[in-house]
């Protein structure tokens, strides 16, 4: 789960973080009076943010300066409602405004492909990192981070130094570090990332912006976590399968996608990419959902319930092994989900049976004919047939 800022702020905040006020608004009133109280501690001067899960707010016009009320209204006014990617912008940060003298990077993640951490610094942060790692890879320092001995006072020498910063920061940087990586620690974090860590004129090393993402496998951990929740923007069918226990990923494409355990479901969406390029319009997996090893009626209901739910979805290709849940088992359970759907199952089903009774199973949808429901006996075909039922709509 990604946080937005103002909640990494605040949890930056709780680990001892270095962090300005900041107070989140959801109307131009109410980022009015937090702008009130909050300039009052930096000279009327505040910062107007847009909280998207996005990056690049500050060049798409997300992130204003304001000097006066006035100023903070037009900000607020412009930003609330704005998209930025293709996420609308329903909330402001109303910052404090910073004296910045210099723009740090810092950032720690998750390493897969070294099973490790990385932790990342550069003492040319700012809006163009990204460019940065492109063009000059040498100015960002990568470091790893053992994650059983973490980033103590030893590695975020080892960082500060590789990063090269200058000497009279290095302590206070080192030590920021060490407070970020608690964060990453303790919150059970995949990605902490600040940019920019500034220096002020005054010459405090401070986090200006905040970007963090937990690990849901360690939600368990953390019953707080669940308050950070965005319920509002979350996608209503991802929802829908949450609560159903369903192992569901919403994609942009118009060919469904349903099978028995995640490595199946993987190669079904290639399957259908590839047999997709040859259709007109190349139509593409609309989702990724992972039924599980129990295929029961109950399960597929619930599955093709959420796909059909899929306005973008036109066909729908079930792709089932049979295990220790039997094809004939997951047959019954097809026949037995439309039988449940009734009206509500109206586009057309593909469906490849293999593995245990598969004859029996192939046997028991032949016999049910249903209209929507076609037999294919390969998983290229059964692509192929699933690719054009979707371009054909
Ligand atoms: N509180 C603040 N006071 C003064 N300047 C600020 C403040 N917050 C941000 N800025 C300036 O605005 C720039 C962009 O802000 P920020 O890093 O929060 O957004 P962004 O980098 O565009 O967004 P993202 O990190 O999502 O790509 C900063 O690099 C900094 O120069
Ligand atoms: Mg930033």
């Amino acid at each position: 789960m990604d946080l937005f800022e103002y909640q990494a702020r605040d949890v930056f905040e709780k680990h001892g973080v270095p962090v300005l006020d900041g107070a989140v608004a959801e109307t131009v009133e109410d980022a009015k009076a937090a702008a009130e109280t909050i300039g009052a501690k930096s000279g009327g001067v505040v910062v107007v943010k847009a909280q998207v899960k996005t990056g690049g707010r500050g060049k798409a016009g997300g992130v204003k300066v304001a000097k006066s009320p006035e100023e903070v209204e037009a900000a607020a006014q412009a930003i609330l409602g704005m998209d930025i990617k293709g996420h609308t912008v329903h909330r402001v940060m109303i910052a404090q405004g910073a004296q910045i003298a210099e723009e740090y990077y810092f950032s720690v993640l998750l390493d897969r492909a070294n099973r490790s951490y990385l932790a990342m610094a550069s003492k040319e942060g700012g809006m163009e990192i990204e460019q940065l790692a492109v063009e000059r890879p040498e100015a960002l320092a990568k470091v790893a981070v053992d994650p059983i001995v973490g980033i103590d006072a030893a590695k975020a020498k080892e960082i500060v130094d590789a990063a090269g910063f200058e000497e009279d920061v290095k302590g206070k940087i080192a030590d920021v570090i060490q407070q970020l990586w608690t964060v990453y620690r303790d919150e059970d974090a995949t990605l902490v990332e600040v940019n920019p860590l500034i220096k002020t004129q005054d010459g405090d090393i401070v986090a200006l912006d905040a970007k963090v993402t937990l690990d849901d496998n360690a939600a368990f951990r953390h019953p707080d976590h669940a308050t950070l929740e965005d319920k509002a923007s979350a996608d209503p069918l991802e929802a829908e399968a949450k609560a159903k226990g369903l192992n569901y990923v919403k994609l942009d494409g118009s060919v469904g996608i349903i099978g028995n355990g995640a490595g199946l479901v993987m190669s079904t969406l290639d399957v259908v990419a590839y047999a997709g390029e040859s259709v007109e319009g190349h139509p593409k997996p609309a989702n990724f959902l992972d039924i599980g090893g129990g295929a029961s009626a109950e399960v597929m209901a619930n599955g093709l319930h959420v796909i059909l739910g899929d306005e973008q979805v036109k066909s729908v290709f079930v792709n089932v092994f049979g295990g220790i849940t039997a094809c004939d088992a997951v047959a019954n359970g097809i026949v037995g989900a439309l039988g449940a759907l009734g009206d509500q199952a109206t586009k057309p089903l593909v469906v490849r049976l293999d593995g245990n009774n598969v004859e029996e199973g192939r046997r028991i949808l032949a016999e049910a004919a249903h209209p929507l429901v076609s037999i294919e006996e390969t998983m290229d075909g059964a692509a192929r047939k699933a690719a054009e039922l979707a371009a054909s709509k």
